[in-house]
């Protein structure tokens, strides 16, 4: 069990893109594992389906699919404004960390795979939940990237390596129906946990309706 508390592991599970080579032990992977599967999904449905890749050769065609969608990620973030509460110097650290992560992905020595087993929807729904497709993976995404920092080891949510999903589907021998919502690469951090930096309470919450201040 995690020695922090619940509140001291949120606020500072941050994305930790420089990782160590060394090993992570399968105990801990399976750890892991058991903590994003005690997530909610829809109607309890569990269709989540989780692939780690150690194999150093797979790695390597992750990492070069990974590659080719963060080169066209970042070519778009080149040409816009970041986020507004971020300066551009700030911007440009988060851009240079990602672009590290890109070029190192495979020697992580463990990458997650979340991925769900894609049910059919009626068409009159479809069309209707189709926004919410992601929201029966992210729930153990978070799980896994709390249960890392409470371990001690470093992870981060990304998902451009799914802008070439046919590609990657190849390299990690998955079935049509099985997609993939993000990969989590996990290792022992290089660099230290620290607090999240996030916008206050009031500046995104409203209370009753849109546009009226929620206040303490
Ligand atoms: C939906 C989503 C997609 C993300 N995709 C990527 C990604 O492809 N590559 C990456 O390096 N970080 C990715 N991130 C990490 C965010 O950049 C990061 O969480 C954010 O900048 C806040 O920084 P922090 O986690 O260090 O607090 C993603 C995060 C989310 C929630």
């Amino acid at each position: 069990m995690a020695e922090a508390g619940l509140f001291d592991i949120m606020y500072s599970t941050r994305s930790m893109r420089k990782l160590k080579t060394d090993p992570v032990p399968d105990a801990v992977i399976h750890q892991i594992m058991e903590a994003a599967t005690r997530a909610p999904s829809g109607t309890n449905t569990q269709h989540w389906r989780f692939l780690v890749v150690k194999d150093p050769a797979v790695k390597q065609q992750v990492q070069a699919l990974y590659q080719k969608g963060w080169s066209e990620a970042k070519a778009m973030y080149d040409n816009r404004p970041g986020p507004e509460h971020m300066s551009q110097n700030q911007f440009g650290r988060l851009l240079d960390a990602a672009t590290h992560l890109a070029e190192h992905m495979a020697e992580a020595p463990v990458l997650i795979f979340a991925c769900l087993k894609e049910r059919p929807l009626p068409p009159q729904l479809a069309a209707r939940l189709g926004r919410l497709a992601g929201s029966s993976i992210y729930p153990a995404v978070q799980n896994i990237l709390l249960t890392c920092r409470a371990l001690g080891l470093g992870a981060t949510l990304t998902t451009v390596a799914s802008l070439h999903e046919d590609e990657l589907k190849q390299v990690l021998g998955l079935p049509a129906d099985v997609n993939t919502y993000a990969l989590i690469p996990i290792g022992y951090p290089l660099g230290k946990f620290g607090p999240v930096k996030r916008l206050p309470v009031e500046e995104v919450t409203c209370l009753d309706k849109w546009g009226q201040a929620f206040v303490k």
